[in-house]
């Protein structure tokens, strides 16, 4: 082998497997066990596993830090804000993704932090909360209104007032920006989503470069317990495999579609920082090496149109989640939980692997049975 550093698209394909001896699979194997035999650094069941292992390295490989694996996206934010002191002040996005938010939320309500809510996408406003947070919370781009942020310029700004970061890196895929490279503590992923890429898994992960971060935050998956499954991680290390092709597959089908929905004449707006005229375009294109493979648009006629698009498709399924083989859409406001600030008629599309133009003419075959 040539002391040439491998890409990310060979990393997703070659990082994780066991190490090469006669017999050996290619593929760890799926390790069921609960306990093992005294003596060794594993021991229990929730202090480690071959399978979290595999993944592991794979994931730190691509973000270029240590990465541990969680239940859920959600599970690995948690043990981040399980860290925190109670008290201690956060600057998190007012727009991201719903959950995140409700979490937060929730954590203040009970007296544990407390939230500065900010406008991820305005960088004066971000600075302006900065003193006297202990932990910048970012996402970009932003679920599910494709906001971005301009993360070199948060990150150091932060770094460099003491301020922790941690960047929710799901929408971009740690094929298209590494947040540890500009200076992030953490960066998050929900694995559920591009990693896995085929929805049929929910994980979660961290990653860092600060060793006793890494310590503090293994602790926390250890005695909190939100572990992941052993098949679930091997499934997220199979699917992981295909990441580099389904991405370039969803980016090419993603800007496509964004192209036309921004030429029908049923559609007020696109979402898209891979579209030219986004105002996001210039930005996103100085850090970021792909756009990502989720767009969203609005309907001049509303809540109900967009309701009634949405169940009138085909092959195109009509379903929340982001990240998989297949093409989802929604109207995000139909959950509860869902920003105000998100537009009524706003529709996320998760693109996926299909043909183009099946999925062109199942857009405009559910236009006309919508309308
Ligand atoms: C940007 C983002 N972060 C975090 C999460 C939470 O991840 P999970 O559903 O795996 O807990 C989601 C889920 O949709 C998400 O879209």
């Amino acid at each position: 082998m040539s002391d040439r550093e491998l890409s990310p698209e060979s990393i997703v394909v070659s990082s994780g497997r066991p190490p090469i001896e006669s017999d050996a699979g290619l593929n760890i194997d799926i390790s069921m066990n609960a306990t093992r035999h005294a003596g060794g650094p594993i021991g229990y069941g929730r202090y480690g596993n071959e399978n979290w292992t595999a993944l592991e390295t794979a994931i730190g490989a691509l973000e270029g830090g240590r990465t541990l694996v969680f239940s859920s996206g959600i599970a690995a934010i948690s043990a981040v804000y399980s860290l925190l002191p109670i008290g201690s002040v956060v600057t998190a996005s007012h727009q991201g993704y719903s959950g995140v938010t409700t979490l937060l939320k929730n954590l203040e309500a009970s007296g544990r932090i407390e939230v500065r809510f900010v406008d991820v996408a305005n960088t004066n406003e971000v600075l302006d909360s900065l003193p006297g947070s202990s932990l910048l919370w970012l996402e970009s781009p932003t679920n599910p209104m494709l906001d971005i942020a301009d993360l070199p310029t948060l990150i150091s700004s932060a770094k460099s007032a003491g301020i922790g970061v941690g960047v929710d890196n799901t929408f971009a895929t740690p094929l298209n920006q590494n947040p540890l490279s500009m200076g992030a503590d953490i960066v998050m992923h929900s694995v559920t989503k591009f990693i896995s890429g085929h929805s049929d898994i929910l994980m979660g992960s961290l990653s860092t470069n600060d060793p006793a971060l890494f310590t503090r935050l293994e602790d926390a998956r250890k005695f909190n317990g939100a572990i992941a499954g052993s098949f679930e991680s091997w499934l997220a290390l199979r699917g992981l495999r295909t990441l580099s092709v389904r991405l370039e597959r969803g980016e090419s089908n993603t800007l496509e579609l964004a192209k036309r929905l921004s030429a029908h004449p049923a559609v007020s707006r696109v979402r898209y920082p891979g579209l030219v005229s986004d105002p996001h375009h210039n930005l996103a294109k100085s850090f970021m090496k792909g756009f990502g493979a989720v767009f969203s648009f609005e309907l001049k006629d509303g809540a109900k149109m967009a309701d009634a698009l949405c169940s009138s498709s085909v092959l195109i399924s009509h379903a929340t989640s982001l990240g998989g083989v297949e093409t989802l859409w929604e109207r995000r406001r139909r959950w509860s939980g869902e920003s105000a600030s998100v537009p009524e008629s706003l529709i996320r599309v998760s693109v996926g692997c299909e043909n183009i133009e099946d999925l062109w003419s199942d857009i405009e075959q559910a236009f006309k049975n919508a309308g």
